[in-house]
């Protein structure tokens, strides 16, 4: 499909962001900066899902099995015309854990191999890893990555250091989650093949989000959830394997020796609505319709709106670099001696401001994420509230 919108006109662009805004129906009485746990859907993807629901409601078995599934084809080509690739190079998920445990789950690997991340990925793919250590005795080795870092060739030389004649895997974001760090993906895909080790990609803060066409980042293994930065519906993602690869990776659940070589395999996980699925198009068509560069500036901008204020107060740390190309529309902060859980809760109670606690053990801060349909007076606001906390500090 395609989506109509006004024209974008770079005198009035707020014009332009205010019509963004008004398809999706969030609740305005607050602040929300949260989005990059999982994101609203614009109007027509709630409408689209609950027409398909509905539909499928009527006659299950015939409507879902022998109308709605066959109708999947049509948002794989969407999906892979959109990144560049093969249309048989793309499974839609459930969400970014589903593609990439079928990957760290499915991919073989020995007692004694290692696998290879850093110290700042995804917890539920650490447990995922750290359960094949207990269970296939696998041995992982984290990376530590700068906080923050302003040259990404660091964090390439340090896999390139970590590598052993026992690597055998490579798992790494291509945003980081916790600061919006953006990890040199294209490179370390390299350095993977050049080793034969498979990397495995988690874009589950990039897809959608920065400016790339995954054909040109030249990696075998990718996945990410379309509910966050895609706002396609909540339970929605994909998974890219290289057309060479699949045969390499075992599915989450099993699927007919017939169906080895295909993408497919990875979606036989039994009874499912496909009005998730089926909803995704109209959320790519509004992403299509704003343009993937003109979406990341608008989440830059966003992210300077708030971080340059508050990255001149003396009291407050940066952990995500600012610098052109070194992060995503993300960013963190730390107001030095302060738990960041209670200013994010005294945030949301005082002031229905909604922003998220970051630990780590080498640094703790305060995670922002606005989306497209965040205005500048709420980011405004929110500085404004920032700024009168630290000065009654
Ligand atoms: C970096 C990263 N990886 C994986 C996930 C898991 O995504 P999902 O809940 O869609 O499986 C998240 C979710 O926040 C994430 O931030």
């Amino acid at each position: 499909m395609t989506y109509q919108l006004s024209s974008y006109d770079e005198h009035h662009p707020e014009a332009y962001w205010s019509a963004v805004a008004a398809e999706f129906e969030v609740d305005r009485t607050l602040i929300n900066l949260n989005n990059g746990g999982v994101s609203s859907s614009p109007r027509v993807v709630v409408e689209a899902m609950f027409r398909y629901w509905q539909e499928a409601n009527r006659t299950p078995a015939h409507v879902l099995w022998n109308i709605q599934q066959p109708q999947r084809e049509q948002v794989r080509g969407e999906l892979a015309a959109w990144l560049g690739v093969d249309i048989e190079e793309i499974a839609m998920t459930r969400n970014a854990s589903e593609g990439l445990q079928a990957c760290l789950f499915g991919l073989p690997l020995s007692h004694g191999d290692e696998i290879l991340t850093t110290d700042q990925d995804y917890p539920r793919m650490m447990w995922t890893l750290q359960q094949r250590e207990r269970r296939d005795g696998i041995i992982v080795r984290t990376i530590p990555i700068p906080i923050p870092c302003y040259q990404l060739s660091q964090i390439t030389d340090r896999f390139a250091a970590a590598i052993t004649p026992r690597t055998r895997m490579i798992l790494i974001s291509h945003v980081m989650f916790m600061t919006g760090q953006i990890i040199p993906v294209r490179e370390i895909a390299a350095l993977g093949r050049k080793h034969d080790i498979p990397v495995i990609v988690d874009g589950s803060h990039a897809l959608a989000h920065l400016d790339f066409r995954l054909a040109d980042l030249d990696c075998e293994f990718y996945a990410a959830p379309l509910h966050k930065w895609l706002c396609a519906p909540h339970g929605t993602g994909m998974l890219y394997v290289r057309r060479e690869r699949i045969a390499d990776v075992w599915p989450l659940t099993a699927a007919p020796a017939e169906k080895d070589r295909d993408i497919r395999k990875f979606e036989e996980i039994g009874t499912h609505p496909e009005a998730p699925c089926l909803a995704i198009s109209p959320a790519l068509a509004l992403h299509l319709a704003i343009g993937q560069a003109r979406k990341q500036a608008r989440l830059l901008e966003l992210r300077h709106r708030w971080a340059l204020p508050l990255a001149q107060l003396e009291q407050v740390r940066m952990h995500t670099s600012l610098e052109p190309g070194a992060a995503a529309g993300i960013a963190t902060f730390e107001i030095v001696d302060q738990d960041p859980e209670k200013i994010c809760n005294m945030l949301r109670e005082h002031h229905r401001i909604h922003v998220v606690p970051i630990t780590h053990p080498a640094f703790r801060g305060i995670r922002v994420t606005p989306q497209i349909y965040t205005s500048l007076e709420a980011v405004d606001h929110f500085v404004e509230v920032m700024l009168g906390l630290v000065s009654r500090l």
